[in-house]
């Protein structure tokens, strides 16, 4: 069979998970976990890309349109200040699906609005690292993979 290629995409400061206020976040680095995701989601050829920078994040979701069929995309603080990433996923018309590992409704009213929800055919959040994983098995459901 196939493999389905998806891209989760992490933005500003998630390269320091494990590390990174680890009472809220967790002790278990996103290259470790995707070690997991990789190996329970193996109908799915699954890239992962990091940036701290929001045009790389821009530039990353242009290009996905080629080459992935779904972007599972957390983009940290951008998620409440970025329009140029909205515009990109806007632009590019991908199903993508929002991942939070805290529930941003239940922390600062900063963080209570999303530029991307409303573009996305979910968002997962409060469920930590698991997010990502609940988000690969929505994809399951959508791609129909038993
Ligand atoms: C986050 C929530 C954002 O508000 C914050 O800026 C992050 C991480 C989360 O995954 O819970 O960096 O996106």
């Amino acid at each position: 069979m196939e493999r389905i290629p998806i891209l989760i995409l992490n933005g500003p400061n998630l390269n320091l998970l494990g590390h990174r206020e680890p009472e809220r976040y967790g002790n278990i680095s996103m290259e470790e976990y995707l070690i997991f995701l990789k190996n329970e989601f193996q109908f799915f050829e699954i890239d992962y890309f990091q940036s701290n920078s929001e045009s790389e994040l821009v530039d990353k979701i242009q290009a996905a349109k080629k080459v992935y069929k779904a972007i599972v995309i957390n983009p940290a603080a951008y998620t409440h200040s970025s329009i140029a990433i909205r515009d990109a996923l806007l632009a590019t018309q991908i199903l993508t699906i929002e991942v939070h590992l805290t529930d941003i409704s239940q922390r600062e009213a900063f963080r209570h609005h999303s530029m991307i929800s409303d573009l996305c055919w979910c968002t997962i959040k409060g469920f930590g690292l698991e997010g990502y994983k609940i988000a690969l098995l929505r994809l399951q459901e959508y791609f129909n993979i038993n």
